[in-house]
Parts: C-alpha cells; sequence; structure tokens
C-alpha cells in the first residue's frame, strides 16, 4: 500500500482560501508601503490574517515590509503561519481579536507613536471556516451548531438557541439577518424547544427556516437559511460590536499619508465602514463659515469612489467575491488632533491612550503635506 503524498500547510493554505480583490489591495496599499514618500522599512497590520493570502502577496510585492497578521481562529494562525514561514521576521501572528488593533499597532510602531503604516480589514469568514462542517457555519452540511470563530471560549449558536426567548431570536435574525421573516423563524424554533424537540444540527436548522418561510419565498433568492445562518454567525462571534470598535481604532493607528482598506461582504458590515470614513472625511465646520479652519479640516481622504466591487472575471473564477465592497482611505491629519471617534465615547479613543504626536521622521511626508494642503476649504469628499 502506498502512503499519499503528505500535504503542507504552505499549500493547503493557499488552496483553502482565495484571497479576494488581492492585487486591487495591493495597489490601494502601496502608496503608503513603496515609493518616493514610503518608509524604508514599513509596517502593516492584516486585521484578518485568515489563510494569510493578503499578507503573502503583501510581503512578496514589498520588499522591505513587515506583517503583523491578527486573526482570533487559533487554525488560521497556525497555517498561515507555516505558509508565511519563509518570510522569518518579516512576519508576525498574534492571536486575538481585530478590536485589538490599537495594541497591536502600538507594540509594532516604528515610530514611537503607536501607528503603523496601514491596516487591511477582510471580513467574514474564510473559507476554511465555511468549508470545516464541523464548525457549524455551513447550511449545506449537517454539523453541531458551533459557528465561533474562537472554538475555546464564548457561547455557541446551539446556547443561543436553547436559552434565547422568541423576540431575542428574532431580533437577532432581522437585525443581523435582515430576515423579513424572523418571527415566524423563532417561534417555529421555541416552540420545537418546548415540545422537547430543540434544533440541534444545521440541518435542523435549515428544515426550520424551510418550514416557516412560505412557499412563494422559497423560490427566490438561494437557499432561505443564509441569513438565519449569517445571523446566527454575527451574533455568536459579536462581530459588529468588534467592527465598531474596531474600525476607528484602525484609522486611529494609521500615520498620516497611512491607509486603511476593508473588504466587507455585507451591508451591516460595510454601513459600518463607510460611516467611519465618510464622517472623516468630511468637515465639522459650521457651513456658513467662509473657509474651514484647520482644526475643523477632514482628517481622511477617501481613496475609492464609493464601494468597488469585484468584476465578472473573478466572480466567475471565485465565488466568495461576489459580495465584496471594497473601500480605502488616507490619514491626512494624525490621530493625536483629529481621532476617529470611537462608538459610545464621542471622541477618538476617549477612554483609551492616545497615539502620542509623531516623531519628526515620519509625521508629514511631502505628499501629506499637499494632500492636507488640498483638503483646506474642501468642505467633504
Ligand atoms: C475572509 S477571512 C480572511 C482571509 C485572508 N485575507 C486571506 O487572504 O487568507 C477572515 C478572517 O478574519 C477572522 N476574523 C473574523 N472576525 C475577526 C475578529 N473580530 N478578530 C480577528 N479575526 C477575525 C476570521 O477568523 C477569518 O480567518
Amino acid at each position: 500500500m502506498t502512503t499519499p503524498p503528505r500535504r503542507t500547510a504552505m499549500t493547503d493554505a493557499a488552496q483553502r482560501h482565495v484571497p479576494v480583490l488581492l492585487e486591487r489591495c495591493l495597489d490601494l496599499l502601496g502608496p503608503a508601503l513603496e515609493g518616493d514618500d514610503a518608509p524604508v522599512a514599513p509596517v502593516l497590520v492584516d486585521c484578518t490574517l485568515g489563510m494569510g493570502g493578503h499578507t503573502e502577496g503583501a510581503l512578496a510585492r514589498f520588499e522591505n515590509l513587515t506583517v503583523v497578521g491578527i486573526d482570533r481562529d487559533p487554525e488560521a494562525i497556525a497555517l498561515a503561519s507555516e505558509r508565511l514561514a519563509r518570510f522569518g521576521d518579516r512576519f508576525r501572528a498574534v492571536n486575538t481579536t481585530y478590536d485589538h488593533v490599537d495594541d497591536v499597532a502600538r507594540q509594532a510602531s516604528p515610530y514611537g507613536d503607536g501607528t503603523v503604516d496601514a491596516v487591511l480589514m477582510d471580513l467574514g469568514v474564510s473559507s476554511l471556516q465555511l468549508d470545516d462542517a464541523e464548525r457549524g457555519f455551513s447550511y449545506a452540511r449537517t454539523a453541531p451548531l458551533d459557528m465561533r470563530m474562537d472554538q475555546s471560549q464564548g457561547r455557541t449558536a446551539q446556547e443561543i438557541l436553547d436559552t434565547a426567548d422568541e423576540r431575542e431570536i428574532a431580533r437577532i435574525l432581522r437585525t443581523y439577518g435582515e430576515e423579513r421573516f424572523a418571527p415566524r423563524i423563532a417561534r417555529t424554533i421555541v416552540r420545537r424547544r418546548e415540545d422537547g424537540e430543540p434544533v440541534t444540527t444545521t440541518q435542523d436548522l435549515v428544515d426550520v427556516v424551510r418550514a416557516s418561510v412560505p412557499a412563494a419565498a422559497r423560490r427566490t433568492g438561494g437557499n432561505p437559511a443564509k441569513r438565519t445562518f449569517q445571523a446566527l454567525r454575527i451574533a455568536v462571534n459579536a462581530e459588529l460590536e468588534a467592527l465598531e470598535a474596531a474600525v476607528p481604532r484602525a484609522l486611529n493607528s494609521v500615520r498620516v499619508g497611512g491607509r486603511l482598506v476593508v473588504e466587507s461582504y455585507q451591508s451591516l458590515e460595510d454601513r459600518i465602514v463607510k460611516q467611519a470614513m465618510v464622517a472623516g472625511a468630511t468637515t465639522n465646520a459650521p457651513a456658513d463659515l467662509p473657509f474651514v479652519p484647520e482644526d475643523a479640516a477632514p482628517y481622511l481622504e477617501l481613496v475609492t469612489h464609493g464601494a468597488e466591487r469585484a468584476d465578472d472575471d473573478e466572480q466567475a473564477r471565485n465565488p466568495r467575491s461576489a459580495p465584496v465592497r471594497l473601500r480605502a482611505a488616507t490619514r491626512l491629519r494624525p490621530a493625536s488632533d483629529a481621532p476617529a471617534p470611537e462608538p459610545g465615547t464621542g471622541t477618538g479613543g476617549a477612554r483609551r491612550e492616545r497615539p502620542r504626536p509623531a516623531p519628526s521622521r515620519r509625521s508629514g511626508t511631502r505628499s501629506d503635506a499637499r494632500d492636507h494642503a488640498r483638503s483646506r476649504g474642501r468642505r467633504s469628499r
């Protein structure tokens, strides 16, 4: 009997997830990581390391780049770390959630002010997570209802379905899944529980959704369980809360001239990213002032016009790219002067230490100065 050749983690990771809009993301990061105005040894924080596809592309394209990759999933950290081992100390992984991006940036900062050159976020789940039936993310395979990205902690989807009341389940499905039939689905789930036949597998949940949705609605829009699975996954992993905290912290972690690039896969995520970026690119000076005072000037410049999409070719090659919305922004003023506000605080970083002003080495490049000059007098972009 012959033993099949052992697949390496490198090929495993590369085959398990195809990075979305890879070249475009690298193009958008480029001005912060290379060129006349870029630093000699730039630093990128990849908030969603996954299988390391975007990080590998960045390390290969930008010669002196160091990447610190964050992921909450220990399995992703292990596979990506093996895949990227050939880059030596140009790559480091941190197993945490991305709302700690500011702490990670502070430790990696080459400038002594807590900032780095760029931050990348490629949100959602990886194909590794979706394809691993045991993790319960997929409505196409029978599995226990887990759905945690980090299986060492937190509530599973099963625990939510076993303990939340009908109103709470309906709220989760409506808010995070934009599910029209949320009350009906929640009622069926709770009734099954009361009858001593609780939903216990992904297949059970698919059946409950099908039984709760009117026949006409079942005929359009793909698998009717898709929105319920998305909603539970977002609730289990508190994804939107993490993102709401992470986006301003990421914006406050890039130097002047540095960039934040974000790929979202559903409208709730994209709304959070868009609102934070547009707010930073808009002056808060009263409209009747004849000029925009320096301290009211926008602190961001939007690099993408609206959200960019994957073209038909990429969607055909990689169906996961179909829903992507890509946005990018450049920081124009230091976070110490113009912090992006964190939710619930009204001010940027109010409950955390603010980055100190950047030392002269990188506190402003020539193009930053040009961008900054252009931004003065401009009300919004
Ligand atoms: C779409 S995948 C990233 C794929 C990666 N760009 C690549 O090319 O291989 C998203 C990753 O983000 C991770 N993730 C999701 N939410 C997170 C959070 N709040 N904190 C840290 N990692 C998170 C997931 O575990 C997953 O591995």
